[in-house]
């Protein structure tokens, strides 16, 4: 920034003649003493040499008053020389001359300010040069507000650009932070969902194996008070079928735990799913002839297909023992096995039970949904069933659903699921 305000401007003075440039010193110093330090120089060599020394120190040369004529050096050219170093410097030329050649040259080349006539009024030469100390100011000042000008919009630039840096890093972190606060909550929901789980299994645990314990420890009282071999007989039987029932709740237990934790692995191998069916229905026909029910199988082929044969299985078996456990005495249960489509299968489970309200739909292939329909026959209940059956169904790349309207007055459910033929990566066995 400009010092101008602390330092005093210098007034130069040129004239070859000594007495000349004692006078125009004397009167300017005594009206101009105030405002400016006057210098003098002999000649343009020295005139010009004196305004390289002064600048150089930093010292604010503002007006120069040159003589045209002098030896070696003209007024002009001296003027010329000072301009060339400094072109802030207001010039003014003395001369007795009416020739105007010099005052071109140096308005031309010199941008000269004023020229006054030899001999000069003294008040009038000090309002000149006191009217070029104002211009050299007043030029001073709009170069330092250019130059102000200059640094506050290259500082703006730069601090846009900044702020446009900033803004860009501010929305990045933001987006960054939403992301892992929506991955967090993912984390948050699986979490949960795992605790509530394990409370669930925890609770099923308690309560389905504390029954079957219970009766287990009775039965093996009787055992030791009775003699007689039939009854004996009979409580191993009572014993091996609670154990059977205690073991596949445990399975399906550990099940459950596998799926949801995305353990539970296929090993399909191309099979009869009609065969499976027969063997399954075989299983339950004894349960159901207890209630009365009939089982019939539709099946114009074998419907080979690849199949994971102990979880398929397990399908079957849940959808078959539900609808002859859901079903009241007296009805029958049908099993149809058909094409879908040249590349996929469809098993149809159809029972007269009472079927599946709306709202039931919505929940009954989550994990422990124990839902409106009660056992006919007082079997157990424990809600997870459906939830294996879908996820091993979808495992296999299929699909299961159900259509059943009570609302409607219509009877019964049928439960639909329809697989591939094919699976990938299979073995052949
Ligand atoms: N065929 C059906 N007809 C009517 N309701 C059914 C039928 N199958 C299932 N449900 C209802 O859906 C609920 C869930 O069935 P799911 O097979 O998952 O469990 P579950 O049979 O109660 O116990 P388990 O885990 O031993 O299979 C049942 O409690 C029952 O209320
Ligand atoms: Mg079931």
């Amino acid at each position: 920034m400009n010092d101008i305000l602390n330092r005093k401007p210098i007034a130069i003075c040129i004239d070859d003649e000594e007495i000349v440039l004692e006078s125009l010193q004397m009167e300017l110093s005594e009206c101009l003493g105030e405002e400016c330090d006057i210098e003098v120089a002999q000649s343009g060599k020295e005139a010009v040499a004196l305004v390289q020394e002064l600048t150089n120190k930093g010292e604010h040369v503002a007006v120069v008053i040159c003589d045209y004529i002098m030896p070696e050096m003209k007024g002009d050219e001296t003027l010329i020389g000072i301009h060339n170093i400094k072109p802030s410097i207001v010039n003014i030329m003395l001369t007795g001359q009416s020739s105007t050649d010099g005052i071109t040259n140096a308005i031309n080349n010199a941008n000269l300010y004023r020229f006054v006539n030899k001999p000069w009024q003294g008040a009038h030469l000090s309002g000149i040069v006191r009217e070029a100390l104002g211009k050299y100011r007043n030029s001073i000042a709009e170069n330092a507000s250019a130059e102000a000008l200059e640094t506050v919009t290259g500082e703006n630039e730069e601090l846009k650009a900044l702020r446009e840096i900033l803004e860009k890093e501010v929305g990045k972190r933001t987006q960054d932070l939403l992301e892992s606060n929506v991955s967090l909550q993912q984390s948050i929901d699986e979490l949960d969902h795992a605790n509530k789980l394990k409370t669930r299994l925890l609770s099923v645990v308690s309560h389905d194996l504390k029954n079957p314990l219970g009766a287990m420890r009775s039965l093996a009282e009787i055992l030791t008070m009775e003699s007689n071999p039939d009854t004996q007989k009979e409580v191993v039987d009572m014993m091996q079928s609670t154990i059977e029932r205690m073991l596949n709740l445990i399975k399906d237990l550990l099940d459950t735990a596998a799926l949801e934790m995305g353990q539970m692995k296929l090993y399909p191998l191309r099979r009869s799913v009609k065969e499976l069916v027969e063997v399954i229905c075989y299983d339950y026909a004894h349960a159901a002839e207890a209630k009365g029910q009939r089982i019939n199988i539709e099946a114009a082929h074998h419907f080979v297909a690849d199949i994971d044969e102990r979880r398929f299985r397990q399908v079957l078996e849940n959808l078959i023992s539900n609808a002859v456990k859901y079903s009241p005495k007296d009805t029958t249960i049908t099993i149809r096995l058909s094409d879908a489509d040249k590349d996929t299968m469809r098993i149809a489970i159809q029972d007269e039970g009472p079927g599946i309200t709306k709202e039931d739909k919505e929940k009954m292939f989550q994990f422990f949904q124990r839902l409106s329909a009660q056992p006919t026959g007082g079997e157990s209940s424990t809600g997870v069933g459906l939830a294996i059956v879908k996820q091993i169904v979808e495992l296999h790349n299929g699909k299961l659903w159900v259509e059943s309207s009570p609302e409607t007055g219509a009877k019964g459910s049928t439960f639909f699921v329809e697989i591939p033929l094919h699976q990938a990566a299979v073995t052949v066995g």
